[in-house]
């Protein structure tokens, strides 16, 4: 690709210039092949990520390909961050927008990726985008108005909370969430366009995050692209269910229907000698989603900062020795097996591990049903898994290669 000079309407006189440490970066994503699309390239480099920056920071932590937190709570935990570049490019990339789209985007954050999608909409188009935090949609404003997008879209950024989207500005022919749902909002799917394109981070089985494509066909909801990604979940009265609890220190325990109750007992478990049943079965991360979709037992647990310690299998009501029901947990931890309570815990681990397929997420096909809708049959071949949540349910389809 060519380059034309960096600077244009985004350039900032007074600031350092980071035009090579963004060249660098973007480069560096294209050999990586997560940044395939010409247009995605130039809208990247036309937009200064750094301003968009918390103050201070050093323009090379703005061009590493990694997120930046933006805001936290008293805890500590991050509300809002700047995405990792190369899962923005890899959205915008499944959006696909085009020159006069109508654009809405969920989580405006710091306004990076608002500009973006400014930038690929261009001036005959429109981005509308709505944050629920006021003053993060305040700082994005401020940021926007100073870096003025020359020939991007006009802009629309509106306070509130986007599980509602933005009734007043639909239909959109693309809808990009840039926080994630375990369920898709009705409104993201009403609003879009027939035939338009939805790209949402979705929550489907404790290990398994997806970004997904939608294409609106009449009521559904077809995949047309999967990538594997990790989000901040969506706030407010309609985010997703607490599936993760903490069971011990510095541990949390991530469930598809795990309750707080259970965390209790799998924390009264853990007090408890385990026996140990030698080394644990190797898992990939592919079996883990195969299984992780097939049992809603399927448990993973998390340190404090986020990355996964142990995988496992809880069951609130399995046989004991005894002859009497009780829980059982088996745990694979540091490369051994560990059984606590109920044995059966750890058999049906092992079995259905073994039963498991080995996941290619970017084989696997999502259609979204709204729950009144019937579900039809499975196709043929392979596997499919139901996910169903308040609003859809989920057919997921793996085929192999
Ligand atoms: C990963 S950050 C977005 C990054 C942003 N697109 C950027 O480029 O900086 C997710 C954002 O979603 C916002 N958010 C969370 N829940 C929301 C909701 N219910 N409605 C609108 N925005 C929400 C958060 O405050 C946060 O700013």
């Amino acid at each position: 690709m060519d380059h034309e000079p960096v600077g244009g309407p985004y350039a900032r006189p007074d600031g350092p210039d980071p035009a090579r440490l963004r060249r660098r970066l973007l480069d560096a994503l294209r050999a990586g092949g997560q940044l395939t699309v010409p247009a995605v390239y130039a809208a990247m480099d036309a937009v200064p990520r750094e301003a968009f920056m918390p103050p201070g920071t050093d323009p090379r932590d703005a061009y590493a390909d990694r997120v930046i937190v933006l805001a936290s709570d008293e805890s500590g935990a991050a509300l809002s961050t700047v995405s990792q570049p190369a899962i923005v490019a890899l959205m915008l990339e499944q959006l696909d927008v085009r020159p006069g789209d109508r654009v809405l985007e969920i989580g405006t954050g710091s306004g990076y990726n608002t500009a973006l999608l400014a930038e690929l909409a261009g001036p005959t188009g429109r981005v509308t985008s709505i944050e629920v935090d006021a003053d993060l949609v305040g700082g994005a404003a401020a940021r926007l108005a100073e870096l003025a997008p020359g020939g991007g879209a006009p802009l629309d950024l509106r306070r509130g909370d986007g599980w509602q989207g933005v009734p007043d500005g639909a239909p959109y022919d693309r809808v990009e969430s840039t926080v994630g749902v375990d369920d898709v909002p009705p409104a993201w799917r009403t609003q879009l366009a027939d035939g338009g394109l939805l790209v949402a981070p979705l929550w489907l089985c404790p290990g398994l995050e997806l970004s997904v494509a939608f294409r609106r066909a009449g009521d559904l909801l077809t995949s047309e692209s999967v990538t594997p990604c990790g989000f901040l979940q969506l706030r407010g009265p309609h985010g997703a269910e607490q599936r993760g609890h903490v069971v011990g220190l510095d541990l949390a325990a991530v469930g598809e229907a795990l309750t707080l109750k259970d965390a209790d007992v799998i924390a009264d478990l853990l007090d408890t000698e385990a026996v140990d049943l030698g080394p644990a079965p190797h898992l990939t991360e592919r079996r883990w989603w195969g299984f992780s979709l097939s049992d809603p037992r399927a448990l993973l647990f998390v340190g404090r900062h986020g990355g996964n310690v142990a995988w496992g299998l809880f069951d609130s009501d399995g046989p004991t020795p005894a002859g009497t029901a009780g829980p059982g947990l088996a745990l694979a931890y540091d490369g051994r097996l560990l059984s606590y309570g109920s044995p059966t815990a750890a058999y049906d681990l092992l079995t259905r591990l073994e039963a498991a397929p080995a996941v290619d997420p970017s084989r696997l096909e999502v259609t979204v049903y709204p729950s009144d809708h019937p579900v039809p049959p499975p196709p043929r071949g392979g596997a499919t898994w139901r996910v169903t949540r308040t609003h859809h349910r989920y057919r997921v389809h793996w085929s192999p290669a």
